[in-house]
This record gives structure tokens, sequence and C-alpha cells, in this order.
């Protein structure tokens, strides 16, 4: 197909077709989310130059410094889809509890999940920074939604994506058919299909953590760090660190390029820190869309079932054969060269 030239709207109708029985909403949700999107990505391009650096004075729901921005675009997103009549709650990071957008939660179809600006700490730098999103299915007609209702596990999104604020604009999505990228052109407003069909490398040569928590992290965890820092040509070791701060970009760099991204437990962190509902469960439907793999050490992550709204997990996810890697490692099944030496 000649992608030159294919707007994101035209290539999510042409999606559509695959969803017989999306009668057109969720295309027009996803257009929706470009367009929030589209103008949260001019807000960042001009953060320096308008009031939104630094902080509000005010801290969310995980306890952490709300930044201008993060507010910026959470309240973006709900000026956009406050009356579209498409989503009936929205769950954000920034919001404690679900916000209902109708009276008796009597409209919309869908549940959107998001985290409105991921990466916040790079904000103030000019670091990379993203949108993550996450759409399910109201499920019951229950007037005031219930908690079965946003608990969902990630195996049941209907479509999932981001939008990565960097050198250009890029957003990502999955609606079950395979991955797909689209390169804002600023000069036109539009998004424009740049990455046809997305599929990660089935091994990588690049990890991706936060290294300064490794006296932290659970002994496997550590072994599994100080084999894939082993010099051995055969295995393609030792692999290269990459670490934005950013989930969304170094995330994105490993679905395009292959490799692993971790944020396992820690000492600090025993349940992960990244949550579920609108962190971990959306990239880990792309990344298994496009042939990667996501879990949290010992479980796959669209199997959990969620116990709470910010629930945090751990998070291994990237090319198939390295994370089969961390999870061998995560289970005792795998031992650096090392140790494996030492063996009788
Ligand atoms: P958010 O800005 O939405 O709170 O997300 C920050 C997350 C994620 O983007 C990133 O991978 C991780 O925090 C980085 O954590 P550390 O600074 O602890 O490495
Ligand atoms: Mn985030
Ligand atoms: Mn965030």
């Amino acid at each position: 197909m000649n992608t030159k030239g294919i707007t994101l709207t035209r290539h999510i109708l042409l999606e559509q077709r695959a969803h017989p029985s999306e009668t057109g909403d969720l295309s027009t949700l996803l257009a929706q989310i470009g367009l929030a999107t589209k103008m949260i990505a001019r807000a960042v391009s001009r953060a320096g130059l308008v009031d939104v650096l630094g902080v509000t004075g005010a801290v969310n729901v995980h306890g952490e410094e709300v930044k201008r921005l993060d507010e910026y675009a959470n309240q973006t997103f709900i000026h956009v889809f406050g009356h579209s009549g498409l989503v009936c709650t929205l769950v954000s990071e920034e919001m404690e509890k679900p916000r209902h957008l109708s009276e008796n939660c009597s409209q919309g179809k869908y549940l959107l999940f998001f985290d409105p600006i991921d990466g916040s700490s790079n904000i103030d730098v000019n670091g990379t920074i993203g949108t993550i999103f996450s759409i399910h299915h109201r499920i019951n007609g229950d007037p005031h939604g219930t908690e079965k209702e946003w608990l969902r596990p990630g195996s049941e999104q209907v479509a999932a994506g981001y939008v990565i604020y960097g050198p250009s604009t890029v957003f990502v999505y999955t609606a079950g058919n395979g991955v797909y990228g689209f390169t804002l052109d600023p000069s036109i407003g539009e998004f424009l299909l740049s990455h046809e069909n997305i599929r990660i490398p089935a091994r990588g040569k690049t990890y991706s953590i936060n290294e300064g928590n490794y006296p932290a992290w659970q002994p496997p965890m550590r072994s599994l760090m100080d084999y894939l820092k082993e010099k051995d040509p055969e295995t393609g070791r030792p692999y290269s660190l990459r670490y934005v701060g950013a989930l969304v970009a170094d995330f994105h760099r490993t679905l395009l390029q292959g490799g692993i991204f971790l944020y396992p437990v820690d000492t600090r962190n025993p349940q992960g820190k990244l949550r579920l509902l609108y962190e971990a469960a959306p990239l880990a439907f792309i990344a298994e869309q496009a042939g990667g793999r996501a879990g949290t050490g010992t479980e796959r992550i669209l199997d959990i079932r969620p116990t709470g709204l910010h629930q945090r997990v751990p998070l291994l996810i990237g090319s198939p054969e390295d994370v089969a890697l961390a999870e061998a490692f995560c289970a005792g099944r795998k031992k650096r060269d090392r140790e494996r030496r030492k063996q009788p």
C-alpha cells in the first residue's frame, strides 16, 4: 500500500473494516485522541515559552508532585472527551477516582484510561516525553459504573497506543490488527503513516533499566544484569545500556530496534513502579501485537486482573527472546556464566 499521505484518520477508517461491529465510534475515538495529543504536542513544543513548565504545587494520588504540563494534558483529555458522547468514564494517572462524563454514566460505549504525560521528570530539561492510552468497551449497564467495569484485564482492550513527543511527534496504536506509527507533519497538522505494520526483532542488543536501583533489586535481577554485561560474542554479549527515563521513549526504541525494557520490583517499589491500567497493559498489547512479549517476570501482563485503579506491577517488555531470558532468570532456571561454571 502506498503509505505516503495516509492520514491517521484515513488509516483508522480503513482499519475499521476489520471491526465490522465497531459502528465507527472507535474510529472517532482514536481520531479524537489524535486531536488531543496534537494539542499537547503544541504545548510541549513551546513549553519554555508558554506557562507549562514547573510544578502546580499539587501532589497526585501517587504522592508525586504534579507538573503544569501533566495538568494541562489531563485537562485537554477531559475537554476533548467531555461532551463527545463516546466515552462514559475517564481513568487518568492524574485523577484519584474515575471521572464519569455523563449523568449516570448513561452515554459512551468506551472507557478511556490514560497517562497524560509519561516521563514528567524530563519536561523541564527538554527530554522526550509521551502520552499513553488504553481503550476498553463498557461492559455492563450499571448506571453509575462499577469497579468491575474498569478493573479489566489487558487482554480485553479494544485498542491501545502512545504518542511520543521527541524530535518528531509519533502516534503509535493497535486495534488488535497489527501496530502502526504516524508522524505528525506540523505544516499541515496531520499525523501521516510512517511505520507500516511494526514488528519487533526476535532479539536485540540493548537493555533498558535504571541501574541506580541495582542494590535494591532481588538477586535474580542482579544476576540477569551481570549476565547481560558479561563478554561473550557467541551470545551477542555484552548488551548496551540505553535509558531515557521516560517509559514511552525507552519502549519505542525497544519496539523498533529490539532488546528489553525492565522496571522490576525493588526495595522501594515492592510492587514495581509502573501502573498496570494506563502504562503496562497498553504497551503490553502493542508489544504482543508486534510479536513481542510483556510480563512481570512470573506472569503475562495482559492476563492480570487488576485489583486497584492505580495498581503498580513489575514490567519486563520487549523482544520475545530477551524477555523469555529475563523470565528464566526470575524463575531461577538460568544463571550467569560464572555461577554456572562454579556449579559441580
Ligand atoms: P510518569 O512521568 O507518568 O509518572 O512516569 C514515569 C515513569 C516512566 O515514564 C519511567 O520509565 C519511570 O517512571 C522512570 O522511573 P525512574 O526515574 O525511577 O527510573
Ligand atoms: Mn507514566
Ligand atoms: Mn504521567
